[in-house]
């Protein structure tokens, strides 16, 4: 099908989205501004896409016929969660529903093993690793002197934030791998974490954002804040600026593709992985950039020009996090003290229940200056509250 705007700015095109997260809830937020129909499919029966959508339907997004029947009703279809059923997408795509990311990009960021093969099959530089079938396998290799502490183990397949991630420092913790065919990698000794996101469309197009620097939260192991635009090096920012390009080229994507990378004490770039949605190390670029992530994540998919993706203007986002302590039905603290504050934007996601570290929404706050911004952050972070009543 050869995708025309004029055609589909009508409501006449049908936009399938699977997964009904924040992700999904910012792309159709955007959608609704261009008045397109969309329709999406959730596993999470609480979250309120209701008003964000044209239809909300619930389902098991790793169930071959669920998906394929859900995708054979959209004219487009596209992700903002990567666990979804690749074979139903890959018999869609050979039936001629338009569906981006595609099947076979899909298929290799799953499973972090083939993602690490594709890295080393372009020559992109990421942590020496080893493919483990099991836990004992891992720890024969130890004990042949065969592998070296520190080490991280990352099961192949189904983890994010952290979970299926296993840092081994000592030979007691090796008492805790996981059990899962695992990629064991080199521990990295990092001192930044960024990412850089990149969009293409079907024409080629491509343009990439600014990196932006994650700091993570030790306890939660989730990030804490978002510094945008991170300062690099003018040869860090060409490196992970080419490095995106020839990962979203090299997966023939269309859409977004996220690339997380580890900054070395030696200043060296890693890349440590890659997801082909909007991703949240990209939440700031709604009131950062130009053209925010989740429209050119649309314009992408949907074959449009893509738009410029300049800094309009620095900011600093920190996740609100349920705080410790508390669960069962939401109540926000202080909301509009901090909302007293100029460049203070608040986004919620609408989840109903709060329990400790779940994410229930992030604050952007832009300043002209940096450091300006960062103060305001972390003042947000320890007034706006999220407990529960
Ligand atoms: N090789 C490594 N060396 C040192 N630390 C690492 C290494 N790989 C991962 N980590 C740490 O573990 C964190 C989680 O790893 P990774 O991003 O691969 O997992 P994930 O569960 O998919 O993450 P998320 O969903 O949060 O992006 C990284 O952000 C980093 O802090
Ligand atoms: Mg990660």
């Amino acid at each position: 099908m050869q995708l025309n705007p004029d055609y589909f700015f009508n409501r006449n095109l049908k936009l399938g989205i699977l997964g009904g997260g924040q992700l999904g809830k910012m792309l159709l937020l955007k959608a609704s501004q261009w008045n397109l129909y969309t329709r999406v499919l959730t596993q999470d029966r609480e979250f309120p896409l209701q008003l964000a959508c044209t239809e909300l339907l619930s389902g098991d997004l790793m169930d071959f016929d669920t998906v394929y029947d859900f995708g054979k009703a959209c004219d487009v279809l596209t992700i903002e969660i990567e666990h979804v059923n690749t074979e139903a997408l890959e018999v869609l795509e050979q039936e001629g529903v338009i569906v981006h990311p595609r099947s076979s990009a899909l298929k290799i960021v799953n499973d972090k093993g083939l993602q690490k093969q594709f890295f080393v099959e372009k020559g992109l530089p990421t942590a020496p690793f080893k493919l483990y079938k099991s836990k004992d396998e891992i720890i024969q290799d130890f004990e042949n002197g065969l592998l070296h502490l520190p080490f991280v183990q990352k099961s192949r397949k189904g983890g994010y934030d952290g979970r299926g991630v296993f840092v081994v420092n000592t030979p007691e913790d090796l008492k805790n791998l996981i059990e899962s065919p695992s990629v064991v990698e080199k521990k990295i000794q990092i001192v930044r974490e960024i990412s850089v996101i990149a969009a293409r469309n079907s024409q080629g197009q491509v343009e990439v954002y600014d990196p932006v620097g994650m700091e993570f939260n030790p306890e939660a192991n989730l990030l804490d804040l978002l510094v945008f635009p991170e300062v690099l090096s003018a040869r860090q920012l060409e490196q992970t600026r080419s490095f995106a390009i020839e990962l979203i080229s090299g997966l023939d994507i269309c859409g977004l593709l996220a690339v997380e990378m580890f900054v070395d004490e030696n200043e060296q770039v890693w890349i440590n992985e890659i997801a082909p949605r909007p991703h949240n190390s990209g939440h700031q670029t709604i009131e950062s950039c130009i053209t925010s992530q989740y429209e050119q994540h649309l314009r992408g998919i949907l074959g449009l020009p893509l738009g410029p993706v300049e800094v309009k203007v620095p900011s600093v986002m920190v996740n609100l996090l349920g705080w410790p302590g508390y669960s069962g039905k939401v109540n926000y603290e202080n909301l509009g003290l901090v909302m007293k504050q100029p460049g203070v934007h608040v986004h919620i996601y609408g989840k109903n229940e709060t329990r400790p570290f779940r994410k229930m929404g992030h604050v952007t706050v832009t300043h002209p200056n940096p450091e300006e911004a960062r103060k305001i952050a972390i003042w947000v972070k320890n007034t706006l509250k999220v407990t529960s009543l």
